[in-house]
């Protein structure tokens, strides 16, 4: 399973990328408002931080299929590299999607809550499909059953798409779907550190220091 940053904090990517295998950054139009910072700037600062391989989701902000194709165009070509533009599967967004593909370019199906909008999506031509975890959970809705579904339904059916499973708020829905099969997860800083940390692992090093120190003599 990849794992990727969903965040446009640049210093955090920065840190975390440093440490962790981290394989790309996604964002949205509700994470770059937060840095407040113009898009254009934002990503070409984050393609900077991470280099030309690892994966850049930007989102499309227009309505209608047309302004999402011109909009895929114009930030692709602010940041090259593994580029990936996301469109939400509304109706117009569907068709963006098969447009935006046929010009070459890698699209991430966003905003995906039901099985029927992620088979869709595949079939239009995404690359992923970002099923909302924790946003279904808090409707009763399971997010981690949509992204079992969708995995079954891309092995059964033999699509191209993978599953970036994104919208998480805690650990056990973050393990939920690795279990589930997703191919690919997207968290914030704080959440990736979570999967990371166990306090008894601290305690355990702690341990060790204390022990070893008078025989880990290795030389200047
Ligand atoms: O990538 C989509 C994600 O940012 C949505 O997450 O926490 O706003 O539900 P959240």
């Amino acid at each position: 399973m990849m794992y990727l940053l969903d965040t446009a904090d640049t210093k955090e990517i920065k840190r975390l990328m440093d440490l962790y295998p981290i394989e790309g950054v996604t964002t949205n139009p509700s994470i770059i408002s937060k840095a407040r910072r113009p898009v254009g700037e934002i990503i070409k600062e984050i393609r900077h931080i991470i280099g030309n391989d690892k994966m850049l989701h930007v989102q499309t902000l227009g309505e209608r299929a047309e302004e999402m194709v011109d909009e895929a165009v114009k930030l692709k070509e602010m940041v090259e590299g593994n580029f990936y533009i996301k469109i939400p599967v509304t109706p117009q967004g569907i068709k963006a999607i098969s447009m935006v593909k046929k010009l070459g370019i890698k699209v991430t199906a966003t905003a995906v809550f039901t099985q029927q909008q992620g088979l869709i999506a595949a079939k239009a031509g995404a690359d992923f499909l970002a099923p909302y975890v924790n946003r279904l959970d808090n409707m009763s809705c399971h997010g981690v059953e949509v992204v079992s579904d969708l995995v079954h339904l891309i092995e059964t059916y033999n699509l191209d798409a993978k599953v970036l499973a994104a919208s998480f708020k805690n650990v056990d829905q973050v393990h939920g779907i690795s279990m589930a099969g997703a191919h690919a997860v997207t968290v914030t800083p704080k959440l990736f550190e979570h999967l990371v940390y166990h306090p008894l692992t601290k305690q355990a090093v702690r341990d060790f220091e204390e022990d070893g120190q008078r025989y880990y003599d290795l030389g200047a």
